[in-house]
C-alpha cells in the first residue's frame, strides 16, 4: 500500500537524523510518497510569526502522519515555538514517550521497559499567565473532564494493544485536590472499562523517586502535561539519555512522530548525531501505518547494530564510536537480521479513537466569591475594611488569604506575606449568590484598594467546588 507522509526535515540536526530514517524506511521498500514540507528557524525568518507555513498545515491535514526533526525558536523571531503551533494547531493531545532498554548499551538498570503517556495540551501548558500584581505572577492550570478522560482512554488503549498489563496514573492530587484531583478520578472512573490492566494510582513525587529507585516496577505512567514532562526526561535518562529517547504526538485526526531531542546545534553537520531516537519513533509510526513487516526489519537491524557495539559518540563515548552515516549504513545492512537480544512486539496498531463520555452535568450554587486584591499594608486593617463593606451589600467576610494560607481571622502567627490578598465573601444561610451582589461588592472596594480578578465559589452537587486556605474552617 501507498502511503503519503509529511517530513519535516527540521532545524540542526533535522537534516541528518529525518534522511538516516529516510535511508532506512526506503531500503525496507515500504512504499512511501514523503512530502516535504518546511516549518522551524528558516521560516521564522521569512517573518512567519508561527514558524509553520499554511502548506505545511495543508499537507499534515491531509497526510494524517507527519515525520518531524527538531525546531528552533530562533531568538528575535516571534515568541510561539513552532512546535507548539503544531501541536496546538491539530490538538495531538497524547504524548507516547516510550522507554526502553536497547542492546549494548550501558545504563543504571537492565531492565526498563515502560511508556509515559504524557497529556500534552491543558494544565500549565494552556500559557495563560498574568502578573496580578508588580510583585505576584500567576499561571492557571487548566485541567478538564474530557482532556482527562481522552488522555486516559488513550494509555488504556495502548496498554491493551501492548500487552502491557498495569498502569500507574501519577498526580499531585494530594495537594491540587481540583486539578490533580480530577485527573486521578477520572483515571479511576475510566479504569473499570479495562478490568485486564491493573490501575496503581502514585504521588508523582513518589513515582519520580520509585523510578530511579527501580523503574521494572513500571509498565505505562499516563500523567498531566506538567508531570509528563519531567517525568518523561527523567526516563529517557534511564535508558541512555536524548540520543535514544523516540516520541509520538497523537491527536484525534492527526499523529505526528519525533525525537525527543532538540537541534542539537553544536553537533549539526558533523556526522555526530544519534539517528536511533528518530528511528524508534519511525517505528510507531510505521506500527501506527499498519507497516509491520517493515517496522520489525528496522527493529531487528537496529537492535543488531547496537547489539554489535556499532553506535554514535553519544552512546559508547569517545573510544570506538561510528558516525552518524555509517551507523545508517550498518543498520540498513542489517535489516531483518535477528539480533541475540529480541522480542516479538504485537502487531496491533496504537492510536484509538476517543470515546466521549456521557455528557456530566452538576447541579450548580454559587454559595460566595473570592476577590482577590492589592493595595493593603496589613490583613487586619484590610479585614474590617472588608467587613463593613461586606455588610453594607448583604454579605459577610468569611476570611483572608495570603499565598493560601488563611491571616484574616488569624489562628496563627502569619508568615511572611505580600500585597495579594485572597478575600472571600459567602452570601451565608445557605442562600446562592447573585451576580448583581458581585458587582456592588466590587463597586464598594475602593482605592487604597486595587480588585485584580474574582474567583466564584461554586457547590456542584452539593459538593464544594474550591479549596480552602490552609487554617481555614
Ligand atoms: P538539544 O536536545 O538540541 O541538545 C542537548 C545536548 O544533547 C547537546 O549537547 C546535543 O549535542 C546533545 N544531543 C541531542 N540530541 C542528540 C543526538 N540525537 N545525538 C547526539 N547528541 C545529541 O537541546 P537544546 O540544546 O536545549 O536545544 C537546541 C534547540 O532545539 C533549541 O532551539 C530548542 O528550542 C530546540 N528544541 C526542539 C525540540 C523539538 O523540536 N521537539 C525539542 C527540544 C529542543
Amino acid at each position: 500500500m501507498q502511503h503519503t507522509v509529511t517530513l519535516i526535515e527540521g532545524d540542526g540536526v533535522g537534516k541528518e537524523v529525518t534522511s538516516a530514517v529516510r535511508r532506512i524506511i526506503d531500503a525496507t521498500k515500504v512504499s512511501i510518497n514523503w512530502e516535504l514540507c518546511q516549518a522551524g528557524a528558516e521560516v521564522f525568518k521569512k517573518r512567519l510569526g508561527s514558524g509553520v507555513p499554511r502548506e505545511t498545515i495543508e499537507s499534515i491535514s491531509r497526510n494524517k502522519v507527519a515525520l518531524k526533526g527538531p525546531l528552533e525558536t530562533p531568538i528575535g523571531y516571534g515568541e510561539k515555538s513552532a512546535n507548539v503551533t503544531l501541536r496546538k494547531v491539530f490538538e495531538t493531545y497524547g504524548n507516547i514517550r516510550p522507554a526502553c532498554i536497547l542492546p549494548g548499551i550501558i545504563t543504571r538498570f537492565p531492565n526498563v521497559d515502560l511508556v509515559v503517556v504524557r497529556e500534552n495540551v491543558e494544565d500549565l501548558y494552556t500559557g495563560i499567565e498574568h502578573m496580578q500584581t508588580p510583585e505576584v505572577a500567576q499561571c492557571l492550570k487548566i485541567i478538564t473532564r474530557p482532556g482527562c478522560e481522552k488522555i486516559i482512554r488513550l494509555a488504556f488503549n495502548y496498554a491493551r494493544s501492548q500487552g502491557r498489563r498495569s498502569i500507574h496514573c501519577a498526580t499531585k492530587a494530594n495537594i491540587m485536590k481540583f486539578t490533580e484531583g480530577l485527573f486521578k478520578k477520572v483515571f479511576e472512573e475510566v479504569a473499570i472499562d479495562y478490568p485486564d490492566i491493573t490501575p496503581h494510582h502514585i504521588l508523582v513525587d513518589n513515582c519520580a523517586h520509585q523510578l530511579v529507585m527501580d523503574p521494572s516496577q513500571f509498565e505505562m505512567i499516563v500523567t498531566t502535561n506538567m508531570n509528563g514532562d519531567i517525568l518523561s526526561d527523567l526516563c529517557s535518562g534511564l535508558v541512555g539519555g536524548l540520543g535514544v529517547a523516540p516520541s509520538a504526538n497523537l491527536g484525534k485526526e492527526v499523529a505526528l512522530f519525533e525525537a525527543v531531542h532538540g537541534s542539537a546545534p553544536d553537533i549539526a553537520g558533523k556526522d555526530m548525531v544519534n539517528p536511533t531516537a528518530l528511528i524508534l519513533s519511525s517505528l510507531m509510526m510505521l506500527r501506527h501505518i499498519g507497516e509491520f513487516e517493515a517496522a520489525e526489519l528496522i527493529e531487528k537491524g537496529l537492535y543488531k547494530t547496537l547489539g554489535d557495539g556499532i553506535m554514535t559518540r553519544d552512546m559508547v563515548g569517545p573510544s570506538k564510536y561510528v558516525g552518524t552515516r555509517a551507523f545508517t549504513d550498518a543498520v540498513i545492512q542489517n535489516l531483518g537480521k535477528t539480533p541475540s537480544q529480541w522480542v516479538d512486539k504485537k502487531s496491533i496498531p496504537f492510536m484509538q479513537p476517543y470515546v466521549p463520555s456521557t455528557n456530566s452535568s452538576a447541579v450548580q450554587k454559587m454559595i460566595g466569591v473570592d476577590i482577590f486584591l492589592s493595595g493593603a499594608s496589613n490583613p487586619h486593617s484590610l479585614g474590617h475594611a472588608l467587613e463593613n463593606i461586606a455588610k453594607s451589600v448583604g454579605l459577610t467576610l468569611h476570611m483572608i488569604a495570603n499565598r493560601g494560607i488563611q491571616v484574616y481571622p488569624s489562628h496563627f502567627e502569619a508568615p511572611s506575606m505580600v500585597d495579594y490578598w485572597a478575600c472571600r465573601f459567602i452570601k451565608g444561610n445557605n442562600q446562592a449568590l447573585q451576580d448583581s451582589e458581585i458587582m456592588d461588592l466590587l463597586r464598594n472596594i475602593q482605592a487604597p484598594y486595587i480588585w485584580t480578578h474574582i474567583e466564584k465559589l461554586w457547590f456542584l452537587d452539593g459538593n464544594p467546588g474550591f479549596s480552602k486556605a490552609q487554617g481555614e474552617d
